[in-house]
Order: structure tokens, then sequence, then C-alpha cells
């Protein structure tokens, strides 16, 4: 990752070292490389894939704190906090690029496909969030909804992983599903810590999908239960953006109610679903750190 960054505009230079030594979690080429290798892939061709996926993530999220408005990012200032839109939008093109690139550099066609295909659905999910999801109070939308912008990412790290193994057809989709189970209940935390957690450790503003109208899991789960809340009401109604009081009324209602922990059931829900679908795997250590990361996802503060 770091050599993509070579021999540039020396302020995208720093900006893509930045970026990259700031870190983040890393679950997606983790993912990546244990399945390639608890599937045979050859060792070059997966850290250019897993490489390949962490930078299609850098750049979505270099796109999405702009879209967002967010200041901080991996406990850093983000770009949009000191460059222009247009500075912050073709650095992150210069990274979807840079992402193409090693994407080509496996060789392998119908990887290529995928990653275009799955950049496709990524940026629909996002661009119908932002057009058509503010105050939608709906579970199935809810589930379209991280499944694009956060599954399909982690569905495609499983499944390209697997395309470059020596394995039969059948291991790449079962792969896939664990990928894409693992990804939906990777969303489910990241909305839960956005009530629970701190911005220090998460790195990134916490409390702030209500004030965007932006209705997840527990927010959900809140309405069902307490119809006739009244900040409920002025979600509902499409006045949250005029009304933030309201809104951090609800974050602090929702924070100490039995939703979070409802979200939470859901989310294990679909690590237990993933984990019982690797069994059909080889047996090993690799396996056994797929389960471990299947669950640090469900545990996680951060
Ligand atoms: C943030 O992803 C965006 C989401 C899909 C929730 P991560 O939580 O994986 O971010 P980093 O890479 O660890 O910073
Ligand atoms: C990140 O979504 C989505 C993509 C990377 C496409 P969010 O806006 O919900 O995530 P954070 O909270 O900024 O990481
Ligand atoms: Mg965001
Ligand atoms: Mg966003």
């Amino acid at each position: 990752m770091r050599l993509q960054a070579h021999d540039r505009h020396p302020e995208l230079q720093a900006a893509l070292d930045h970026l990259i030594v700031a870190g983040g979690k890393r679950v997606r080429p983790a993912l990546v490389l244990l399945t390639g290798n608890m599937l045979g892939a050859d060792h070059d061709r997966l850290i250019t894939t897993a490489a390949a996926v962490e930078m299609l993530h850098t750049a979505t999220l270099v796109h999405d704190d702009l879209i967002d408005g967010a200041l901080l990012r991996r406990g850093n200032p983000t770009l949009n906090s000191h460059w222009s839109p247009a500075a912050t939008v073709l650095t992150g093109d210069f990274i979807f690029a840079r992402a193409a690139k090693l994407a080509a550099n496996t060789d392998c066609l119908p990887l290529m496909k995928l990653f275009a295909e799955t950049l496709a659905i990524i940026v629909n999910g996002e661009l119908t969030q932002l057009f058509s999801s503010r105050g939608i109070a709906n579970r199935e939308n809810y589930d379209q909804r991280i499944y694009a912008k956060t599954a399909s990412l982690f569905e495609m790290s499983a499944r390209a992983a697997a395309m470059i193994s020596p394995v039969e057809q059948v291991l790449v989709e079962i792969m896939q599903e664990f990928g894409r189970n693992i990804g939906m209940a990777f969303q489910i935390l990241d909305d839960i810590l956005d009530f629970t957690g701190e911005q220090e450790s998460v790195g990134k503003p916490v409390g702030s999908d209500l004030l965007q109208g932006l209705v997840t899991l527990p927010t959900l789960y809140f309405i069902e239960k307490y119809p006739n809340d009244t900040n409920v009401a002025i979600l509902l109604n499409g006045n949250f953006a005029s009304e933030p009081k309201a809104m951090i009324e609800l974050v602090q209602s929702i924070r100490s109610s039995e939703c979070i922990k409802l979200a939470l059931n859901d989310a294990r829900s679909l690590v237990k679903a993933a984990i019982s679908i690797l069994k059909d795997m080889p047996a090993g250590e690799e396996r056994q750190a797929l389960e471990e990361l299947a669950r640090y996802i469900v545990d996680r503060k951060i």
C-alpha cells in the first residue's frame, strides 16, 4: 500500500502516508489473508488482493467523510477538515485508481469484475442513503443499506481470496456467505458504537447518525417499542435537522434502553451463522483465526 503512494505530488504523497500510517483495524485484509491462506492461495497474489481491498476501503472513507462532513477519522483530522472538497475528491479518486491497479495486478479477470461490481454497489448504496434514506424506519431498507455500504465489501474480500485459491466453486460461495454475514454484523456494531462508543477510542465522531436522520438498528427497535415518543415523532416527520436537541435526547434514550441489546443480539446471530458455515472449511489455525475474527466483530469497542 505504501508503494502505491510513491512518486506523486508531495501533498498527495503526504496525505496517503498519513492515512496509511493511521492504520485502522485492517479487518478486511485480515479476512482476505486468512481465507486465502486457509485455501492455499499464492502468497504474492493474496497480498496484492488484500492491499487492493484495503485501498478500496480507504478511498470510500475519504469520500464518505467529505459527504458526511466528518472531521475525525482513525483518530486524525480528515482530509476534508483541512483541504478543499476538490482536493479531497481527487485524493479519493487517486486511491480508487491505485486500488483498481492492484486488483488488476492479480491477473484474475473475474476478480477485477467483482471489484468493479462491488464498488458500484457501494456507491449506489451511498447515493440511496443520500437521496432517500433519511428518516426512513424500515428493517428491509436498513438491511439493504448495510449490505450495500459494508457487507458487500466483506463479501467481496472473502470471495476474492477464495477465487484466487485452488478450490471448488462451492467453497467460494461458502466463503462469500461467511463474508456477508460478518459484514452485516460489523455494520450493526458500527451503528451500535454510534450510540455507545467514545470518540477517543472509536477515532471518529459518534452520536451523529440521528443528527443526520439516519435510522439504524437500535433506533428501529426503539421506534417499535416506543412509537409515541415525541422525539421519535420529530425524527419520522423529517424535522431532525432543525431539532438537533431532540435528536441528542433521543440518542440518550436509546443508549439507556434495551434496544442496544436487541441490536447486539442480531449481530451475534449473524456471527453465529458465519461461524457454523466455517465447519466445511479445512481445519487449522487459519480457520480458527477466522472464527476469532468473527467473534471480535461483535465484541469490539472500537
Ligand atoms: C469504517 O470501517 C466504515 C464502516 C464500514 C463502518 P472500519 O471500522 O473498518 O474502519 P477502519 O479501517 O478500521 O478505520
Ligand atoms: C461508511 O459509512 C460507508 C462507506 C465506507 C461506504 P458511515 O458513514 O456510516 O461510516 P462512518 O461512521 O463514517 O465510518
Ligand atoms: Mg461517515
Ligand atoms: Mg456515511
